[in-house]
This record gives C-alpha cells, sequence and structure tokens, in this order.
C-alpha cells in the first residue's frame, strides 16, 4: 500500500497558525471558501489545535460510520454548555442525561406527533403571509429572514410549549427579544474558543452572561405559564416537566427542563434560514415556481392546504431537499474517532490508507463542500429539485443527505422541520409573489450554528393581485 498523501491546508504563520485564514465574523463562508480550494479534505491549525475538514461526499459517508467515529463534543459546543449544561445537543457521548432526555423528548417529535400540530403551524404561517400581503405598504423591501425567525420562534412555542407569543405582530424589520439573545449567545459561543481565555473573560463576559439570562428567563416564564394555565395538552413542555424515562425511571431535574427547552428554538432557528434560502431559488428559477404550482393546484386546488396533502406533494418535496442541499442551513458538524477501547493510539485511516489521522483527531463535515460535491452531482451549483424526487434522491449516496446530522446524534427535529418547511414553503408558493430588490444578488451568507442569507431584500404581493 502507498504511503498515505499528506492533507493540504493553507500554510499559516508561525505561532498564530491559520488565524487569518478564517474570518472570525463568518467562519462558516470562510470554511466553504477554503473547501472550494483544497477540494475533499484540509486542515487549518488554530492556538496549536489541528483541525481535520471534510468535503466530500465519500469521505462524509465513511466518517459517519458510527462503529468507527461519533460527535465530537468540542469549541462552540462545549461553550454552549454555559447556556444549557448537558442538554441534547451539548452532552458528551458519556452522559447519561443524553440518553434520558432523548427518550423523553423523542415521541413528541415524532412524525405523528408533529402532524398533530398541522393546524396551529397553518395558522402562524397564515399571519406571516396576512403580514406580508396586506400589513405592509405595497412595494415595502423587507428581509425575508425577520418574519422568518418572528415566525419559526411563534410556530415553535406554539406547536411544542403550547403559548402564542404574538411575534408575528413584531413591527417590520425587529425581531423577538429571544431570537437577538440566541444570535448573541451562538456567535458568542463561536468565537469564544478562538480568543485567550483572558480576553474571553474581561471584554466578552458581560454580553454571554446577558444572552444566557434572557433565554433562560424565557424558558422559564413558559414553565410559569403552563404552571399557571393548566390545560389537558401532552405536548412537548408536558413531557418535560412530567414525563419518567422509560429505561431509567427518571425525570429531569428543573434545570434541565430550561436546558432542553432553550435548546429547542435554537436547533429549530435553523429552519427560517432555510425558508429565506427557498426564496431566493425560487426567485432565480421561475420555471421551478410554475412547476410547483401546477402541483399545488393538482393536489390542493383552490382550497385550504391540508396534511394530507404534504405527502403527495412531490416536486414541493424536492425543492425543501434541493434548499437543504445548496443552502446547507445547518453548516456542518463534528465528529472523532471512537476512542480505542484497549488504549491504542495508532493512527486512523481514511479511505483505504489515502489519507491517516491521529487517534483522537477533531473533524469537521463541511456540508458546503460535501452538499456540491461535483463526484456526485451535474452542475453542483443548479438548483434541480427533480434530482431530489423519486428515484433520482433514492439512488444519491448516504454521505449528500446529512443536513440533519447522522446517526445517534441526528437531529431530534427533523420531523419538526421537514413539516414546518414544507408548510412554509407551500403556502408562501401557493399564495404569494415575490419580487428580488436586486435582481442581481448573488447569496453571500453568514451565521453561526446555522447560515442564511444576508442583504437579501424583496418585496411581496398577494399572488396574482
Ligand atoms: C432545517 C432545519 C434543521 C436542520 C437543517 C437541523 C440540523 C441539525 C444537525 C445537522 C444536527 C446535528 C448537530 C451535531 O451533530 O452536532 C442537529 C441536531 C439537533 N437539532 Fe436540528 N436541525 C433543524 C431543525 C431543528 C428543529 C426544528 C429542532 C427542534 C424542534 C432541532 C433541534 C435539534 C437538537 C435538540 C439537536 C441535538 C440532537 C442530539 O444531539 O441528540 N433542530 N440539527
Amino acid at each position: 500500500m502507498s504511503s498515505p498523501l499528506t492533507i493540504p491546508g493553507p500554510p499559516g504563520l508561525p505561532l498564530l497558525g491559520n488565524i487569518m485564514d478564517v474570518n472570525p465574523s463568518n467562519t462558516w463562508w470562510s470554511l466553504r471558501t477554503l473547501a472550494e480550494k483544497y477540494g475533499e479534505i484540509f486542515k487549518i491549525k488554530v492556538l496549536g489545535h489541528e483541525i481535520v475538514f471534510v468535503a466530500s461526499a465519500a469521505l462524509a459517508e465513511e466518517i459517519c460510520d458510527e462503529t468507527r467515529f461519533r460527535k465530537f463534543v468540542g469549541g462552540p459546543i462545549v461553550e454552549i454548555r454555559y447556556a444549557v449544561h448537558d442538554a441534547l445537543f451539548t452532552a458528551y457521548d458519556h452522559e447519561e442525561s443524553w440518553g434520558i432526555a432523548h427518550r423523553i423528548i423523542a415521541p413528541h417529535l415524532s412524525t405523528e406527533s408533529v402532524a398533530d400540530h398541522f393546524d396551529e403551524l397553518l395558522l402562524c404561517t397564515d399571519e406571516l403571509i396576512a403580514k406580508w400581503t396586506k400589513g405592509l405598504e405595497p412595494g415595502t423591501k423587507f428581509q425575508p429572514l425577520k418574519d422568518l425567525n418572528n415566525l419559526n420562534l411563534e410556530a415553535t412555542m406554539l406547536t411544542l410549549f403550547g403559548k402564542k407569543l404574538g411575534a408575528m405582530k413584531m413591527k417590520e424589520g425587529e425581531e423577538h427579544p429571544m431570537i437577538q439573545a440566541m444570535e448573541d449567545a451562538t456567535s458568542e459561543a463561536m468565537r469564544r474558543p478562538n480568543r485567550p481565555k483572558l480576553l474571553n473573560w474581561l471584554l466578552y463576559n458581560g454580553k454571554w452572561k446577558e444572552a444566557t439570562k434572557t433565554m433562560r428567563g424565557f424558558a422559564a416564564e413558559l414553565i410559569q405559564y403552563r404552571a399557571e394555565h393548566s390545560t389537558g395538552r401532552k405536548d412537548l413542555l408536558w413531557a418535560l416537566m412530567n414525563a419518567t424515562d422509560p429505561e431509567t425511571g427518571k425525570k429531569l431535574t428543573d434545570s434541565q427542563v430550561i436546558d432542553e427547552i432553550v435548546s429547542m428554538p435554537i436547533g429549530s432557528s435553523t429552519a427560517p434560514c432555510s425558508v429565506t434560502a427557498t426564496i431566493l431559488f425560487l426567485l432565480q428559477n421561475p420555471e421551478v415556481v410554475a412547476e410547483a404550482r401546477e402541483e399545488l393546484d393538482r393536489v390542493a386546488g383552490d382550497g385550504a392546504l391540508r396534511q394530507d396533502h404534504i405527502a403527495q406533494l412531490k416536486y414541493i418535496q424536492g425543492i425543501v431537499r434541493e434548499t437543504l442541499r445548496l443552502s446547507c442551513a445547518a453548516p456542518g458538524f463534528n465528529i472523532e474517532p471512537i476512542p480505542s477501547k484497549n488504549g491504542s493510539k495508532s493512527p486512523i485511516l481514511l479511505q483505504g490508507g489515502k489519507y491517516q489521522i491521529a487517534h483522537n483527531q477533531a473533524m469537521i463535515v463541511v456540508l458546503a463542500g460535501v452538499n456540491r460535491d461535483p463526484a456526485v452531482f451535474e452542475e453542483p451549483l443548479k438548483f434541480k429539485p427533480e434530482r431530489m424526487v423519486g428515484d433520482n434522491f433514492t439512488k444519491l449516496p448516504a454521505g449528500v443527505k446529512k443536513w440533519f446530522g447522522n446517526g445517534k446524534r441526528e437531529c431530534i427535529g427533523k420531523h419538526w422541520a421537514w413539516e414546518f418547511l414544507m408548510v412554509v414553503t407551500a403556502k408562501l408558493i401557493k399564495e404569494v409573489d415575490f419580487q428580488a430588490v436586486d435582481e442581481q444578488y448573488v447569496m453571500k451568507q453568514d451565521g453561526w450554528f446555522n447560515v442564511r442569507p444576508i442583504d437579501f431584500y424583496v418585496t411581496a404581493k398577494a399572488r396574482g393581485a
């Protein structure tokens, strides 16, 4: 066997490493650019730590093998434990709390449970559409992301926690304070690992603590609201407060209930980023809108959208999947080799020995590379929903279908997200005509735990008005 290839990467500076190759204000865009330059695998060094990035479908599939690899809880994920401790997203592999919370929460985010909330989701989406088509002066330019963030928070709170926030009544361009707190917390979590600890403590602890206080206070209010407005609802909030883990018989502590409540809107905030990208892709591809409207007319006609329509809207499912592929709304996830039982420190071979990494090497899957892998997709940059429908979708390699993460630590909210994306996308296509403010707009994204189109403005009116 020939010796492993050196993993490429930008040269970097003595002592500082690759600090200049990654923009701390837009880490994921820097990684996307590095993936475009270096291809399937590359590495950088920051503050003495080497990180390996995987950006091809084949390598992503290999490191998603749960017999060899697992989620790496490091960097920003460890930082955000300050706010949510050992919750689902942040728990280390060995922590018992993950299994307890997972078994309590998963049944309330199943396909069936989510379908039960269809009417609530529709109600919130109707409020958004009314705002865009009747509530704004005709020709008003707006950033769809802001209202979609409000919609997502509103829908998450109503469906999972039974509380109507009224976030759709926010003035144009304004977001609910919880959204700002999540932004502050996740941006700080991304930046802290790359700053000296003293600097974090001296200059950034105030904002960090404030964001945590707002998020945990928001969760505590939901709990109090439920306690004061007792209902027969057996929703996620009920389960968090009352249910017992069937395996250990344990319940969540009061603090753990808050940890999990805070984690849900942070996870869910990825969905509006995806819908914003859908609006952009639809504006760039009017023939896709025409085909989707034909499908909607065939399936739903002039009537209201119903839950049983969702499974029949195959082309719109293709639009949602193709958006997840190209927008990479959740931009990546972390993996590490499972430590050897006998303590071996032998290097780990990838692609049958083509590359070699250390036994404890942290890796990050960069979905902007994986999802646009030219070895899998013809014209990978084009928006083509048909490649995500029926057999075409089934035949795609597993590595390019990882927008919800992998295996045991895959997104627990994926059915909720799917329902939200399908309902909102179908309703917007059915009922709204958008126009781009800048017809030449080229997608540029930024973000922290999720990425979203920036400086993207549209106008909207009711379909055909
Ligand atoms: C388009 C929408 C969404 C995308 C693309 C997405 C993507 C992901 C990804 C890639 C992971 C794995 C992270 C990792 O390995 O570190 C994840 C985990 C998670 N997501 Fe989502 N997500 C979405 C929506 C949601 C929603 C709606 C919720 C909650 C209702 C949610 C809650 C979570 C939680 C709690 C985890 C941690 C699961 C665990 O480790 O057990 N996500 N998500």
